[in-house]
């Protein structure tokens, strides 16, 4: 049997990227997938219905409290649950910190921190009922090494850190696990369609000159995410929680 048969996912920034991906593994692996984006789902709708699953695209901000209380409203009017939330929408502008302004601290914070507690706030009580649910939230490995013009970036992904042992402790003896995995600079449309930093020729440059501080030389991919992502929402999980995960080719630490 698949490992999530029947289980019923909730993906935020489920458009394209990292969260595209971990929809449709969730989707091979057994799940039904509400996609949750501020765009349209169209096409990872279709890469989950082609595993034979059902797909519950919903347009939503998830950044407003209203909004994710509606989007409750519907996953439990169609599904009737929610087994596994996966916080992965979040936005990574470069920045320097003498140009941070505080609109552009809060915008990220917004996004990358509140709505993590937004989602955690609508849909962990009714997992705690049913005495079974995943909670699988995206940092980064930013946190973890040096890496500059990301103030307001990293600050977030610390407190998606400290949130998923915070929340994994208060919900550990009612079968809710929370964990956080956190990937290294990937190819998504997100990091593909930026501006690279001042000296690279082009993000292709960046890419290379990221996986040459990594022990698997390449760059990562979304898909490289999903089997962990996927591993972390299965039972053979039960046991762990309140960790962050780095999958990031081994990049090199400070
Ligand atoms: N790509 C990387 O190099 C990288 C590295 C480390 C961590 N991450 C993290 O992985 C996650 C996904 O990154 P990605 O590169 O796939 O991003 P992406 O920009 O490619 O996709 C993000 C998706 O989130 C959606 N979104 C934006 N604002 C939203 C909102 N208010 N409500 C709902 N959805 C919203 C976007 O429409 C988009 O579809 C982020 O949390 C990011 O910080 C990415």
């Amino acid at each position: 049997m698949p490992s999530l048969q029947n289980k019923i996912a909730l993906v935020t920034g489920a458009a394209v990227g990292f969260g595209q991906a971990f929809a449709q593994r969730f989707a091979q692996d057994g799940a039904h997938v509400v996609l949750v984006d501020i765009k349209p789902c169209d096409e990872t709708a279709k890469m989950v219905e082609a595993a034979g699953r059902e797909a519950m695209p919903v347009i939503c901000d998830i950044t407003s409290e209203e909004a994710v209380g509606y989007l409750a409203m519907e996953v439990d009017r169609r599904f009737g649950c929610c087994d596994i939330l996966v916080n992965n929408a979040g936005i990574y502008p470069i920045q320097p910190f003498d140009q941070i302004t505080f609109a552009d601290w809060r915008r990220v914070m917004a996004l990358n921190l509140d709505a993590v507690f937004l989602t955690a706030k609508a849909f962990m009580p009714g997992m705690k009922r049913r005495g079974w649910g995943r909670v699988i939230n995206i940092s980064s490995s930013t946190f973890n090494v040096v890496a500059s013009g990301y103030t307001h970036y990293i600050a977030s992904k610390g407190g998606v850190v400290g949130l998923t042992r915070a929340l994994a402790t208060e919900f550990g003896n009612d079968g809710v696990t929370v964990n956080a995995v956190a990937p290294s600079l990937t190819r998504t449309p997100g990091t593909e369609g930026r501006q690279p930093r001042a000296g690279r020729e082009s993000m292709d440059e960046e890419f290379l000159a990221l996986a040459n501080l990594q022990a698997i030389k390449r760059v990562q991919v979304p898909s490289d995410l999903a089997g962990v992502v996927s591993f972390l929402a299965s039972d053979d999980a039960a046991f762990m929680t309140g960790q962050t995960i780095y999958v990031d080719g081994g990049m090199v630490r400070v």
